[in-house]
């Protein structure tokens, strides 16, 4: 048994065949899968998935790029949505540091907010990360006693980093990206991490595996994944389908 920590089943690209995808998840022993919103319509729409389909869960929250959304009332309305059983994290939230993106003090406030929230709510967060990492360790240190759990995801850092990260408790969450032929880098950082810190994810529609880059992604390609870790890590695939299960398990107590 498989699980997909991360995936975006309301994206548009899935409309007319959402119920194959999630069929199809199923027969690649793709158990269950975390959905997830990254702003506030997507966040609704993740929910009513997640109340629709028995093995699907969702997280919730603003991203950066959203960030100027985030206020008191839609706080609020993501603080009631959070109570839910099939609410299991807030995510994806995060800082982005790329060209063009909202204000980095706006963006640090915003996740804060969110950190919180997450606390309050007793659920993990799911962490958005680009171009940031620095600042993202300063903040997650500086507020270490909201820590209620989470996943740095789509992680595509330093090992340094990542060590750092998960001293602090988190989970580096391993995606697409990772089977690229040009991912030398990230290859070599998760061959040092530990098993016991991975989580699985697609990020679907987006970062499809390779070899099936040019495609639509989606949960089913979770093996692909797997299949890459175990190879990197120097383990059998069931290694990592097991280890990578009790973790998620875990974390988002599904
Ligand atoms: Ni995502």
């Amino acid at each position: 048994m498989l699980i997909d920590t991360h995936a975006h089943l309301s994206d548009g690209a899935f409309d007319d065949i959402r119920g194959e995808v999630i069929e199809k998840a199923r027969q690649c022993s793709v158990a269950k899968i975390i959905t997830s919103g990254s702003d506030y319509k997507s966040s609704l729409e993740a929910f009513s998935l997640a109340q629709k389909y028995e093995d699907i869960y969702c997280s919730i929250g603003i991203y950066p790029e959203s960030i100027l959304e985030l206020n008191d009332e839609v706080e609020s309305k993501l603080y009631k949505l959070g109570q839910d059983k099939k609410v299991v994290a807030i995510g994806e939230i995060g800082l982005q540091y790329t060209e063009g993106a909202p204000d980095r003090e706006l963006q640090k406030c915003g996740f804060i907010r969110q950190i919180k929230l997450a606390f309050n709510l007793n659920k993990p967060i799911v962490i958005h990360c680009r171009d940031a990492y620095g600042d993202l360790i300063d903040l997650l240190k500086k507020n270490r006693e909201y820590f209620s759990g989470g996943t740095l995801h789509c992680y595509g850092g330093s090992y340094e980093i990542a060590m750092e990260a998960i001293k602090l408790g988190y989970y580096i969450s391993v995606g697409g990206v990772s089977t690229f032929k040009n991912a030398q880098n990230i290859k070599e950082v998760l061959k040092k991490l530990p098993l016991e810190r991975f989580v699985l994810e697609t990020d679907c529609p987006y970062l499809t595996p390779h070899p099936f880059r040019g495609k639509l992604n989606m949960p089913s390609y979770i093996p692909t994944i797997a299949e890459n870790l175990a190879e990197l890590k120097g383990v059998t695939v069931e290694e990592v389908a097991k280890q990578s299960t009790i973790n998620a398990r875990r974390l988002f107590n599904i």
